[in-house]
C-alpha cells in the first residue's frame, strides 16, 4: 500500500495557495490511488520547536543506546517526526517562499528530522575525515511551492536568490531522498490574472503528476 506524508508549511489556512494546490493534487492522487494512506503534518500553523542545547546533546550523544531517560525526552517529538517520515514512502511538501528561504516552521521540522543514526550517519575515513551517509531509501518527494514574485525557478532571473526548494533538495538528498520534483506557482504579488494563470498551470502539472506519483 502506498503511504503519503503531506507537510503543510504555510501559516495561512484557506488563504494559502500552496495548501490549496497541494490539496487539489491530493484529491487527484487519491482518486488514482483509492487504497493509499495519507497523513498530514502541520508545520505552518502548529509550533515545531527550534533546536535547543539539550536536543543537540541528546542527538549527538556518544552512546545513543545508553541515553539517560531525561535526554530521551528531549528527542521525543523528533522521534515521532522521524518515525512518521520513515513510515511513508511518498513525501509532499507544500510551502511558500519566505524571504528567499523556507518558512521557519518548515526549517524547524527539517532540524527535527535530520537525525544522527536514524536518517543520516557519520563515520570517519582512514585519515579521520568525516564521511556522511544517507540512511533513507526508496522514497520520493514532491515540493509544491508558491511565490509572490516571479523568476525564482530554474533559468529565471532570480534563481540565485531562491534558497527554498534548492535547500530542501540538498537536505532531502543528504538523508537519502534524491527523487525530488518541484512544481511552483509564481506571481502572487502580480496582477490577479497573472497569478491565476500560474496557479492553473501548476494545477495542470500537479494533476498530470498525480497519475504517476
Ligand atoms: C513573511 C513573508 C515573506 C515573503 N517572502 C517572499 C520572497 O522572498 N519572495 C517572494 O517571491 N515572495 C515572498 N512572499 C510571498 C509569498 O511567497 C506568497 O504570498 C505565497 O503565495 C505564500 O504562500 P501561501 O499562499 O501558501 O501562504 C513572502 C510572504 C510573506 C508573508
Amino acid at each position: 500500500m502506498k503511504k503519503m506524508l503531506v507537510i503543510h508549511a504555510s501559516p495561512r489556512g484557506e488563504r494559502s495557495h500552496s495548501r490549496r494546490l497541494a490539496e487539489s493534487f491530493l484529491e487527484a492522487w487519491q482518486a488514482a490511488n483509492p487504497d493509499a494512506q495519507v497523513t498530514r503534518r502541520e508545520v505552518g500553523r502548529a509550533f515545531i520547536p527550534h533546536v535547543t542545547e539539550a536536543f543537540v546533546a541528546a542527538n549527538f550523544h556518544p552512546e545513543p543506546q545508553a541515553l539517560p531517560k531525561v535526554m530521551k525526552a528531549d528527542l521525543q517529538l523528533s522521534d515521532e517526526l522521524v518515525g512518521e517520515l520513515i513510515e511513508h514512502d511518498l513525501l509532499v511538501i507544500a510551502m511558500p517562499l519566505y524571504n528567499f528561504g523556507v518558512p521557519s516552521g518548515l526549517k524547524a521540522w527539517i532540524d527535527q528530522i535530520v537525525r544522527m543514526g536514524l536518517t543520516f550517519d557519520i563515520t570517519q575515513d582512514s585519515h579521520g575525515n568525516a564521511q556522511y551517509h544517507a540512511l533513507l531509501k526508496g522514497k520520493k518527494a514532491l515540493i509544491i511551492t508558491c511565490r509572490g514574485g516571479s523568476g525564482f525557478g530554474p533559468g529565471g532571473e532570480f534563481e540565485w536568490m531562491n534558497h527554498a526548494d534548492p535547500h530542501l533538495r540538498t537536505v532531502l538528498g543528504y538523508i537519502g531522498i534524491d527523487d525530488v520534483s518541484v512544481i511552483a506557482a509564481e506571481g502572487e504579488e502580480s496582477d490577479k490574472s497573472v497569478f491565476q494563470r500560474a496557479c492553473a498551470e501548476a494545477e495542470r502539472q500537479l494533476h498530470d503528476v498525480a497519475g504517476r506519483f
